[in-house]
């Protein structure tokens, strides 16, 4: 089975960095060892990555770091900003970039997306790009085609700079399951991300061959569904939002990854 990658993405949480401190510590102690060709990706906010890759490092923990945004450009006067090259300087190697509570609470645009998609490939950092449809737009049968829209406009910008792709990962995250519990059937989700791989393979000509591309499942992972999205071998892991913070059942759901990978073998 190809390598899963579960990202954790702790959004605006924990409200400090003791509590950080120990979500890191209690999620990865004991699990290295048993992690093989899982990768699993921890994004906390911004001014935690520092502490917490320092940590990582003292514990010899195998985690990874990815960021939850970051700007277009590497320096300069953009207050409040944090750049792609900062994150690389630290050790950081992911950056989420178009989650839908940025392009909702932020009004970012995917001209705004395509900027910083570049900017992060340019920066050798892997992007995970989140794409997905709201509760009306699904009702109206158009899932698809705003799934192919955001891709080729949150694309665009390497499309025309002709810029060469060795890692990417696209997450397909209904905006109507983020959150609410109502997570997306595991065959719909399946349908889904197959037309993702499949506009990538031809629209995307720097994105075919020998790369290094991965389409994620996000909205509402938790211990119980998460086998049912990752026996399938196109599902190449999960985004989990809420359940990554708590520390129970992050853990379960790592423990039901390796399960999964472990004993059934994948399903088509
Ligand atoms: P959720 O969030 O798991 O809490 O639904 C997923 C995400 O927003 O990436």
């Amino acid at each position: 089975m190809n390598n899963k990658i579960i990202i954790a993405n702790w959004k605006m949480n924990p409200a400090s960095l003791k509590e950080a401190d120990m979500l890191l510590k209690r999620i990865w102690l004991g699990q290295d060892k048993k992690l093989g060709n899982l990768d699993l990706v921890i994004a906390p906010p911004f001014i935690y990555l520092e502490p917490l890759l320092l940590k990582a490092k003292s514990l010899r923990l195998k985690a990874k770091f990815g960021a939850q945004d970051c700007f277009w450009e590497n320096q300069g006067a953009y207050t409040g900003e944090i750049s792609p090259l900062m994150l690389k300087n630290l050790g950081v190697e992911y950056a989420i970039v178009g989650h839908s509570e940025r392009r909702g609470y932020l009004k970012e645009t995917d001209e705004i997306i395509a900027q910083k998609i570049k900017s992060v490939f340019e920066n050798k950092l892997t992007p995970v790009l989140c794409v997905g449809e709201t509760a009306k737009q699904r009702e109206g049968g158009l899932q698809k085609n705003i799934v192919q829209e955001q891709l080729q406009r949150d694309l665009k910008e390497i499309v025309n700079c002709k810029l060469k792709i060795k890692n990417l990962v696209v997450a397909y995250e209904p905006v109507w399951a983020i959150g609410t519990g109502n997570y997306c059937q595991p065959e719909e989700a399946l349908e889904m991300i197959k037309f993702i791989k499949e506009i990538l393979n031809l629209n995307f000509s720097q994105l075919s061959g020998e790369k290094n591309i991965k389409v994620l499942y996000g909205g509402s992972v938790d211990s119980k569904n998460i086998s049912n999205y990752i026996k399938y071998q196109d599902i190449d892991g999960a985004l989990v939002g809420g359940a990554s913070i708590k520390i129970n059942e992050f853990k379960k759901i790592i423990n039901e990854v390796f399960k999964t990978v472990k004993t059934e073998p994948a399903q088509k």
